[in-house]
């Protein structure tokens, strides 16, 4: 089996890809190497697969590509290429997110449509798209309500993705990802950014009060979900894929104190535009389709995060 991991240099199409190969597919991995963090971190994390046979890489970008030719061998694609920032989505940086997240992903379906050896496309969805709902938890009937233009372009998105399906018959399937971590998070992202803060002897800075609350997502659960979709997912459907736990910030460096034996220090900085205050999913509907569960407690996915960091700060700290 044959399949595209675009944004394979990133932290989830990485570990996705990894994954993919021991599970006996052949990867194609397509990555624009976007400057949203430094090229050297991102190579890092395709390491160990260029070193594989298994894994052909294609440095290169959605928008330009000719994707016709990269398709031609390819029965599933997982596509995870996207600018992912949250808080930076505002001002003129939106072009970007257009760009690469909406019309990125409307080139990627018209390449597929028509294409009877495509058998599933996953598109990576968020629980951005929700915005701040008053009921929890969040259910895939919840009204979808953005709060930052980023939450509007990975939404966008995702109803090309239907659309896709509806009118050329392309074999959609998109998850809601919250809030992932694990070894390779991104840099800008809070465990990291807890983590290496920690380790280093500096302040936490915490956005507001802290007392928001997330549900976060191991990168291993959100990898399975990715395996399920493929095997099981319904076309055109849209699954919530969360970690199973609601946490408030300030909670999480509890147990990051905990896990590491160090005490934090922090410093409360303003509350950021675009922030949801409140995420957790129901996931009911991918328990029911996908057999999926997620497997890695809060607990245990911060001291593997940890962990990980600490034996790799050093790819950080440039
Ligand atoms: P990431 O930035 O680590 O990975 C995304 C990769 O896509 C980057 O390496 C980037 O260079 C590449 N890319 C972007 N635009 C491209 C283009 N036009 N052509 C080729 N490559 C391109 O981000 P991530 O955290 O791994 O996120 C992966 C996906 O999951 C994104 O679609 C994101 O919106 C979604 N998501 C992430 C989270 C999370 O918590 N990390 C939660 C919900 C959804
Ligand atoms: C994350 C990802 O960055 C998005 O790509 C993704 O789409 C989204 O999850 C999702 O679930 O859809 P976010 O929830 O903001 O977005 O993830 P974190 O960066 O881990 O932030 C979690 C909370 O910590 C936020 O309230 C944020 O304001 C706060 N934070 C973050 C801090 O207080 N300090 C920091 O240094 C970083």
């Amino acid at each position: 089996m044959n399949a595209l991991v675009t944004g394979v240099a990133g932290f989830i199409g990485s570990h996705l890809a990894e994954r993919l190969i021991k599970e006996g597919f052949r990867v194609v991995g397509v990555d624009s190497f976007t400057d949203n963090y430094p090229r050297r971190i991102k190579e890092n994390n395709l390491r160990d697969l260029v070193a594989n046979p298994c894994f052909r890489f294609i440095e290169g970008d959605l928008i330009s590509l000719n994707l016709g030719e990269i398709l031609k061998e390819v029965e599933v694609v997982f596509h995870q290429a996207a600018i992912p920032g949250v808080r930076t989505s505002w001002g003129r940086e939106f072009n970007r997110y257009v760009t690469n997240n909406i019309l990125g992903t409307q080139l990627i379906l018209e390449a597929c449509k028509d294409r009877g050896n495509i058998k599933k496309f996953i598109y990576a969805s968020s629980s951005s798209v929700y915005g701040d709902c008053c009921v929890l938890p969040l259910s895939e009937t919840t009204l979808t309500n953005p709060v930052s233009p980023y939450g509007v372009s990975k939404l966008a998105a995702e109803h090309l993705a239907v659309l896709y399906f509806k009118g050329y018959g392309v074999p959609t399937v998109s998850l809601r990802y919250f809030t992932v971590y694990g070894p390779r998070q991104r840099p800008d992202m809070s465990f990291h950014r807890f983590i290496s803060a920690i380790l280093t002897n500096r302040e936490i800075e915490i956005y507001g009060t802290g007392e928001q609350t997330r549900d976060f997502t191991f990168v291993d659960d959100i990898v399975e979900a990715n395996i399920q979709a493929f095997l099981h997912g319904k076309e055109g459907e849209v699954y919530n894929i969360g970690g199973g736990s609601k946490i408030r910030l300030i909670d999480v460096v509890r147990i990051i104190e905990e896990v590491s034996g160090r005490k934090a220090r922090l410093r409360h900085l303003d509350s950021q535009l675009g922030d949801a205050k409140h995420t957790y999913a129901d996931i009911s509907k991918a328990r029911m389709d996908l057999n999926y569960s997620p497997r890695i407690s809060l607990y245990e996915g911060i001291k593997r995060h940890y962990e990980w960091l600490k034996k790799n700060l050093d790819i950080y700290q440039h």
